[in-house]
């Protein structure tokens, strides 16, 4: 067997992963400058990489780091990523529209990767392995992690998925409630946002403790209109979750203003809400 190498990305030195870090700098025009600065010919290299925020030159230096190994002769190349971006287009709506998730995958497989590790990719919507436009991808849940996190010191709550695609993140819960949701119409001028047209829920919240858990929060839409929902039906108390907190558009103060108990996420992103993490997940993986 190989020798391994972990290497580690400077946006990933708060995991607490005992790693060689990579250098990444810019050069002046904003360009990514990537260098692996340890032998790895030969080795089963392992590189954590977070590809948000800022996912664009995060890909861009991931591609360059793989490759950069691939031409180092490296044994073998996975890569962790803990939030995949691009991941969220995976169908299309309107003719003609990129699937990025899919072409985001095989740039990693034609850059030398030989594995692609993740946690909750969205498009994936369970555990397991996975050949995702040609790259083996392991997908892992945080899930219960986040669940287990939500419902510290609640007697007998009701978890929540707010839609079908996040059910399987509550699965193992033997009290549990799925909405259903309908996003609607693209926005208007250069906004690829889908708000959420619709959510229902069939089950009764009244009186209880409940804590709705979503593989992520984005622009905060399903998960600001799935606490309503809970608090128009009567609950007790709400508490939201996610394994990605992206929070954008105010999306953590909607949720608090709105009457969220709690909020919490992973650091798979960093923020001031990532309550849950990572590093333990990423090393029984290596
Ligand atoms: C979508 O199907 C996902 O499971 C999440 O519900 C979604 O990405 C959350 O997005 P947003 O926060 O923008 O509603």
């Amino acid at each position: 067997m190989a020798e391994k190498l972990l290497l580690k990305s400077p946006n990933c030195a708060d995991l607490g992963l005992k790693a060689e870090p990579i250098e990444l700098k810019h050069f002046p025009d904003g360009e990514s400058y990537v260098r692996i600065p340890v032998e790895a010919k030969g080795k089963d290299v392992v590189l954590v990489h977070r590809c948000y925020p800022e996912p664009d030159p995060s890909l861009i230096q991931l591609f360059l780091a793989i490759r950069q190994l691939a031409e180092m002769k490296a044994a073998s190349i996975t890569a962790v990523v803990p939030y995949l971006p691009y991941a969220r287009q995976d169908k299309r709506f309107l003719q003609g529209e990129a699937m990025s998730s899919e072409t985001v995958c095989k740039m990693m497989k034609e850059a030398g990767c030989s594995r692609l590790l993740t946690f909750d990719c969205h498009f994936l919507k369970k555990e397991g392995d996975f050949s995702c436009g040609g790259m083996p991808t392991t997908n892992v849940s945080l899930g219960p992690k986040v669940v287990e996190f939500l419902k510290q010191g609640l007697e007998n709550p009701l978890v929540i998925s707010p839609d079908e695609g996040a059910a399987y993140l509550t699965e193992k819960e033997k009290e549990k409630g799925v909405m259903k949701k309908v996003r609607g119409d693209y926005g208007k001028g250069k906004s690829a946002y889908r708000e959420v047209a619709k959510l229902e829920a069939k089950f009764d919240v009244k009186g209880r403790d409940v804590v709705i858990v979503d593989d992520i929060i984005a622009g905060g839409s399903t998960m600001v209109k799935a606490l309503k929902l809970c608090l128009e039906g009567g609950a007790k108390t709400v508490r939201c979750g996610a394994v990605h907190g992206l929070f954008l558009n105010d999306a953590a103060a909607r949720l608090s203003s709105g009457g969220a108990s709690q909020v919490a996420c992973t650091n798979s992103i960093k923020s001031s809400l990532s309550k849950i993490d990572i590093s333990d997940s990423i090393k029984m993986l290596l």
